[in-house]
This record gives C-alpha cells, structure tokens and sequence, in this order.
C-alpha cells in the first residue's frame, strides 16, 4: 500500500496547465487585492493587458466546452428552471464517488489533503457576489445583496463564512499554497474570479454562483460527517455543517429571485446563465477526478472506480 505523499507523487502533473493557471492566479491575487499608487502603474497596466489576453482565451476554452449542451437549454423560465434544477442530478461532476468516501471513509490526513486544494481554491463567494451583482436590475441585485449580507454573517464577524472556513483551515493545520494545488483547484477559482470580474461574462458568473449554491449542500454534508467521523469538534466544521442547510434556501432564492426574472425580461441570456453553471461544474468535475487520482483511487476499463486501500490513521 502507498502511502499518500507516495501515491501524490505518481500523477503525472500537465506542465501547461500548471503555468498557466498559477498564472492567472498571481495575476487575480494581484488584481483583486486592495494596493496604493505606484510610479509602475502605466506598465503594471500592459502587463495587466497581456493577463486579461490569456485569460479571455482560457474562459473562450472552457465556454466553448460547454457551448452546445448549454444550448439545449430552453430559454423560457420555466423550462429553464427545471434545466437547472435536474442539473443536480445529470450535471457534470454530480455524485462523485469521492464524496461518500470523504464521508465514511478517508483518513485525516487524506481529508487534510483534500481540504487544502478546496481552502486553495476558494475564490471568496462573497467578492465574486459583489463583483456580480454591479449594475444589475433591482430584483436581482436584491437577491446577490441579501445572499452576500449571510456571507457576511449578517454583519457579525464571527458568522462570516469566510472567515469560519479559515477557522477549520488553521485548526487543522491546513496548507494552502497557490504552488502546492494542483492546477485544476487553480482552474477552478480562477475561472469564478474571470467570469465575476469581467462584465461581459456577468450572467456566466450569476449562473456559475448559482451553480454552487444548488449542488454544495450534499457535499458540504458529506465533507461534515467525514470531519465529525474524525474526531473535528463541532465548532471547528461548522463551515461545512452550515453549508449543508443555508445554501439550500440560497439556492431556492437565486434561481427564484435573481435568475428567473432575469429569463422572464431577456430570453436571450438563458444560455449565458447556462454556460456559467455547466463552466463551473466541469471545474469541479476535472477537480475531482484530479483529486481521486492524487489520493490513490483507481479506475477500471469500464471506467468503474475503486477507493484507495484504507490508510492506518482513521482518527484525528
Ligand atoms: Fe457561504
Ligand atoms: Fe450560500
């Protein structure tokens, strides 16, 4: 049996992939962070220019892939909403395998594996939220506003959701480094941070979040029992615990109050919001595949999985 530092080092990492999406990640840590005036400013915004380049051409990429099933979409709200909603179900990355086996079976240091690329590439739904919602009609300003104040725990730092997730981070003694993710992690984050920062992908992104809120709950329920069967108090996991309910509600409220009326005034961007939401679960499909590969799982020629051998430490 390998051990997991034995078996990560048996995947073939894909070199491009790799600098391009630590790449854009430099290039987001940079954009998005608060900074001063410097004397650089006017080359800072060429390279700014070539970044932006890169990153139109890996978000054309990924929405090309999904261009035609989302096109299958109908365009009328309702028919659209049940297109969403079965996308819980038949969506990429749907039911991944992975997720019962964090909830019954890993080990700690596996889970800590796994958490580390997930704390990695969480791009901070809040900020992808208020980028979002910028000159957006009423209605669904209303809905990003009233879901980013919960992401802020309603003006209480200690419910923050951010911060909650930093929490069961530092508790756990969690790596989470840009050069020790694996790219598709990367991928992940930075296409959310390219579709919310960029207006012309603005619907991409509201579908993308919305997206995540649908089908985060019975992964954020599985993560959360496989924490709690490791010994994690409950304080320390309440992330995930919390996720497991509030984005249910979340997601009813998005597809109600900020997608449908946007359907029901303009037809013609149902397909926009559908090529955001497929954009984002390829990201986490590829994530999971990635993941499974990284922690020892293996597939047969039917293309059937099996979970790792059981590691010796199954308690915290
Ligand atoms: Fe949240
Ligand atoms: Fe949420």
């Amino acid at each position: 049996m390998l051990k997991l530092d034995e078996r990560r080092k048996t995947a073939m990492p894909d070199r491009e992939h790799e600098q391009l999406q630590q790449r854009l990640a430099t290039f987001n840590k940079r954009r998005l962070h608060p900074g001063l005036p410097t004397a650089d400013w006017r080359a800072d915004l060429e390279q700014d220019g070539d970044e932006l380049l890169i990153e139109g051409e890996f978000l054309e990429r990924e929405r090309r892939a999904v261009a035609e099933h989302a096109a299958s979409a109908p365009t009328d709200p309702d028919g659209f909403d049940s297109w969403l909603t079965e996308l819980t179900d038949t969506g990429p990355g749907q039911n991944d395998p992975l997720f019962p086996w964090l909830a019954d079976s890993c080990s700690m240091d596996e889970m800590k594996w796994f958490l580390g690329q997930e704390v990695a590439g969480e791009a901070g739904f809040e900020d992808l939220t208020a980028l979002t919602q910028v000159k957006m009609p009423v209605g669904p300003k209303l809905e990003l506003a009233r879901n980013y104040w919960d992401e802020m725990g309603r003006g209480n730092e200690k419910a923050m959701h951010g911060p909650l997730l930093e929490t069961l981070a530092r508790r756990l003694g969690l790596e989470a480094r840009t050069e020790t993710t694996v790219w598709e992690s990367l991928a992940l984050a930075n296409t959310m941070a390219g579709l919310a920062w960029n207006r012309r992908y603005a619907y991409h992104s509201i579908g993308a979040l919305g997206i995540i809120e649908q089908t985060a709950p019975s992964r954020a329920a599985a993560v959360g029992r496989g924490l709690k069967r490791l010994g994690v108090p409950t304080g320390d996991r309440h992330y995930f615990d919390l996720h497991a309910i509030l984005d249910v509600k979340h997601s009813e409220a998005w597809n109600a109050e900020a997608i449908r009326p946007l359907v029901t005034t303009n037809p013609g961007i149902a397909h926009a919001i559908a090529e955001g939401a497929l954009m984002r679960l390829r990201c986490g499909e590829r994530c999971f595949e990635r993941y499974r590969a990284e922690l020892g799982w293996s597939k047969d020629a039917q293309g059937a999985y099996s979970e790792p051998p059981a590691a010796e430490n199954s308690q915290a």
